[in-house]
């Protein structure tokens, strides 16, 4: 079935000066739909990354201001979130930011930190150790029908739950948490919300205030369309001081005083940053960040949409089983499915053959398109899988 004729998706427009080949040159090469995964860098990232390179080879740090430069994205970034720069800190990865929490609290035998079964591994793994070296539960919710009910959570708590560590969206389901909610309810009984913001930021409104969030991480190599390697840890002020860093020569308040050794630790959120910065990662992360909110989040966060509804009307109408969550406020950029007569592996290697990438996870075809893509690149891929077998009636 072809689906290639005029349908009626209208997606917010783009700026009229926006070009997608200067910004995203890869939608000359490839229809590229993981952004879930690792994205593309966008142009001006690009360029960022070049000039550093440029100014490295040619003068050292002499001429780059670069030290100042990361200040205005700490800056960028906080304004990003809702947080103010002194709660924000550059990581190399969402991990780390999450290992800054699991290894920095003063965990007591019998905490419970609830958290779901469906979690990347990197919010797996620091609550299993924390688990192990502390004697604390970690309790893994199910989902159900690709959800996690939010009242799920709220039951599973305790008067020994310290904590709720949650992805705002599921990267295997797209299932995207209410975090507002989960935020308000954690703020008035004073458990802590620790949230792994890597499939939101960039692309659905991530407000760390209004949502009551404590600590949030994310690399910015997804919807923030930053390079690998370079991302942001925001800590609420008021805890601060009551994460353990990992210690270094640059968490401290004289830091570059080098000489003379004065151990009193920052009490802003660079107390997190150790030592040197991925300056280039940074910068470009930065340039990404400017170009999302030139585009509006807005606009992004509409055209995503927009286009994932698209990918789902389409999939229906060729008989495939969209395991994503469709209800309102659960939606986000990523559209899992799956096929009942394909073998997913094949259908991916015909669509790259085509220049079309997708990929599986979990046993669910995965497809996440930003927002320079069009609806004609929807249907270059709807157009490209097969139709799949319509269910037996039962
Ligand atoms: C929800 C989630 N968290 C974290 C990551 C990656 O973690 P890191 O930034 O530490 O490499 C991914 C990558 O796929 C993810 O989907």
């Amino acid at each position: 079935m072809s689906l290639s004729s005029p349908n009626a998706t209208t997606l917010p427009p783009l700026p009229a000066n926006f070009d997608v080949a200067v910004e995203f040159p890869i939608t000359r090469r490839w229809t590229f739909f993981n952004h879930a995964g690792v994205a593309p860098i966008s142009g001006r990232a690009a360029s960022e990354i070049e000039r550093f390179a440029r100014e490295a080879r040619d003068d050292s740090y002499l001429t780059g201001r670069w030290y100042q430069k990361i200040e205005l994205v700490r800056k960028q970034a906080a304004d990003f979130i809702g947080a103010a720069p002194e709660e924000l800190a550059f990581v190399k990865n969402t991990s780390e930011g999450i290992a800054f929490v699991a290894n920095g609290l003063d965990w007591k035998a019998g905490d419970e930190i609830i958290s779901t079964s469906v979690e990347y591994p990197s919010n797996v793994y620091p609550w299993i150790d924390v688990a192990q070296r502390y004697g604390a539960k970690h309790i893994m919710l199910p989902e159900v029908d690709a959800r996690v009910d939010i009242q799920s959570i709220f039951q599973a708590v305790t008067p020994r739950t310290r904590m709720i560590a949650l992805s705002h969206v599921e990267y295997a389901s797209g299932f995207r948490h209410d975090i507002a909610a989960i935020g308000q309810f954690c703020r008035t009984r004073g458990i802590l919300l620790c949230v792994d913001g890597i499939q939101a930021c960039g692309v659905l409104p991530v407000d760390v205030r209004a949502m009551n969030i404590d600590f949030l991480s994310a690399d910015g190599h997804k919807w923030l369309l930053g390079p690998e390697g370079a991302g942001i840890f925001y800590c609420r002020k008021d805890l601060l001081t009551s994460l353990r860093p990992e210690i270094g020569w640059m968490n401290v308040v004289n830091a570059n005083d080098y000489g003379h050794y004065d151990f009193t630790l920052r009490t802003d959120a660079r107390r997190f940053e150790c030592g040197s910065h991925n300056i280039p990662g940074i910068l470009a992360l930065g340039a990404s960040m400017q170009l999302l909110s030139d585009i509006g989040l807005d606009i992004v966060m509409g055209r995503v949409l927009g286009l994932t509804a698209q990918i789902c009307a389409g999939l229906a109408q060729k008989s495939y089983t969209v395991i994503s969550s469709r209800r309102d406020h659960e939606t986000s950029g990523i559209v899992s499915f799956k096929s009942r007569s394909h073998n997913h592996a094949q259908i991916i290697n015909q669509l790259e053959k085509q220049k079309i990438i997708i990929v599986e996870r979990e046993g669910r075809l995965r497809v996440s398109p930003h927002f320079y893509q069009s609806t004609d690149d929807i249907n270059r891929l709807l157009n490209a899988l097969p139709d799949d077998a319509a269910a037996s009636r039962a």
